[in-house]
């Protein structure tokens, strides 16, 4: 959808996240948005009016008491003028402003005169956020119908952690989108496809060979996929998570059988391989339960490599799907590993994160990835897994976002027309394959 008919109030609080107020500007800008920038006095430390106004290529408004504004559009029009009111960031001082209801400055009386709904993007140090005083604005202000967005958790500024953190701004435009066109699913029509979990490697009739993966990350990715309106196949080794809503699942033991449900479920327009595949599966597995020897030597075991998923089905060729994504799990030189990953293997982004023991992602509840694309490497924060799963859904929305619509195309057909803009795709590459690592190194998303 566009957003080309919307008119957004953009208010923009004091605090170090203020930055990031310009590149939503850009954001809403890049899909016809109109913004109008309110800035506080205290935002004015971070951000100036000049950059406000060139990028929102609109009037900065910051005085309340100016008569220019008053004659040209007065603060009661200014706040109904727009289709949506963005508070971002969020200041713990605007919020207590807004939940008492003062209007001593423009944002305030803006927030206070408006009839258009609201959405706040709070940015502040984790302990004024998590204060009572806080919770308490932002609870009231929730009841009255103020709609939130964030904020995130992770390493902050003041060299704390914990909540606080404003929203990326793909996951705010996010946020304006749904409220602006609620009926609006940015992937609908889209069909993604994505692997999760460990795989098994029989090793006869009741072992095998695993690893730690739960399944968490890829079924997140799954869900979020889902809730922006993609049509998801989730290939899923063994798990014991719940199975994602919405998502039709493909359950798989071993490397094969997840390759040969992921080919199953081509055409795809997205690819996401979170999967945990085993490197390599036992060439001489039984059909019968191996015997414990009287001498008590143990069987040999004859390991082959397993088929690469991720690379095979990132190839060119008719069937590969636009957007191709995959992880890496390193435990060291993880930004080089995972550059050089990217172009081993022909997928168009690597979502890659450090597994050492130390950082307890591996089979954790958080991740901490670094995204890495053709444009570059993006670090992001420390992140529930679901987080991370939200922000890269928003991601690929706004990927695909400017692509033509692949709708059902004859086969050979999809290539010419992919969903992604050149620059986006993996076409500088030209070696593809898997690398050689011994057995128990497997990738994943953890
Ligand atoms: O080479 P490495 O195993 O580290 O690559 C990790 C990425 O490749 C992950 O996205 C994983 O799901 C995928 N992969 C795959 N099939 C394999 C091995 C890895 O799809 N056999």
């Amino acid at each position: 959808m566009t957003l080309s008919t919307k008119h957004v109030l953009l208010i923009i609080a004091g605090g170090i996240a203020a930055f990031k107020s310009l590149e939503l500007i850009r954001l809403l800008r890049a899909r016809g948005c109109a913004v109008t920038c309110v800035l506080t006095k205290a935002g004015a430390e971070f951000v100036t009016p000049l950059s406000l106004q060139a990028l929102s290529e609109n009037r900065v408004y910051a005085d309340l008491f100016s008569l220019t504004d008053e004659s040209e559009m007065g603060h009661i029009q200014l706040s109904r003028s727009a289709d949506l009111v963005v508070v971002a960031p969020a200041s713990a001082d605007l919020l207590a402003k807004m939940a008492g209801g003062h209007a001593d400055d423009l944002a305030s009386t803006v927030l206070l005169a408006t009839d258009k709904p609201v959405l706040a993007a709070p940015a502040m140090n984790v302990r004024m956020w998590l204060h009572p005083a806080t919770q308490a604005n932002v609870a009231t202000l929730a009841k009255r119908g103020v709609h939130f967005v964030g904020p995130d958790e992770g390493a902050m500024a003041c060299h704390e952690y914990g909540p606080g953190r404003l929203s990326e701004p793909p996951m705010i435009l996010a946020a304006i989108e749904a409220l602006l066109d609620p009926g609006r699913r940015p992937l609908a029509g889209r069909h993604a496809l994505v692997t999760s979990g460990p795989t098994h490697e029989p090793i006869d009739p009741v072992r095998y060979i695993a690893n730690r993966s739960s399944g968490r990350q890829g079924h997140a990715i799954a869900a979020a996929l889902a809730e922006l309106g993609a049509r998801v196949t989730l290939v899923s080794g063994p798990v014991a998570m719940p199975d994602p809503p919405g998502v039709a699942i493909r359950r798989i033991e071993t490397a094969a059988e997840m390759l040969a449900a992921c080919q199953n479920a081509l055409p795809a327009d997205i690819a996401v391989f979170a999967a945990a595949v085993a490197d390599w599966r036992v060439a001489n597995a039984t059909d019968r339960k191996i015997k414990k020897t009287p001498d008590g030597s143990a069987p040999g075991l004859s390991l082959v490599a397993n088929p690469d998923i991720l690379a095979t089905l990132a190839r060119p060729g008719p069937e590969r799907p636009g957007l191709v994504i995959g992880f890496a799990a390193e435990t060291n030189d993880v930004a080089e590993n995972a550059t050089a990953k990217r172009l081993r293997k022909g997928c168009d982004w690597i979502v890659a994160n450090d597994v050492s023991p130390e950082t307890g992602i591996m089979g954790g509840v958080e991740n901490a990835v670094l995204l890495v694309t053709a444009g570059g490497i993006e670090t992001w924060p420390r992140l529930a897994k679901e987080e991370v799963a939200k922000r890269l859904a928003a991601r690929i929305a706004e990927a695909l976002q400017e692509t033509p619509h692949p709708g059902p195309l004859p086969q050979g057909e999809r290539e010419k027309k992919s969903p992604l803009p050149l620059r986006a795709r993996a076409a500088e590459q030209t070696e593809v394959g898997g690398g050689v690592r011994p057995p128990g190194s497997e990738n994943t998303a953890p």
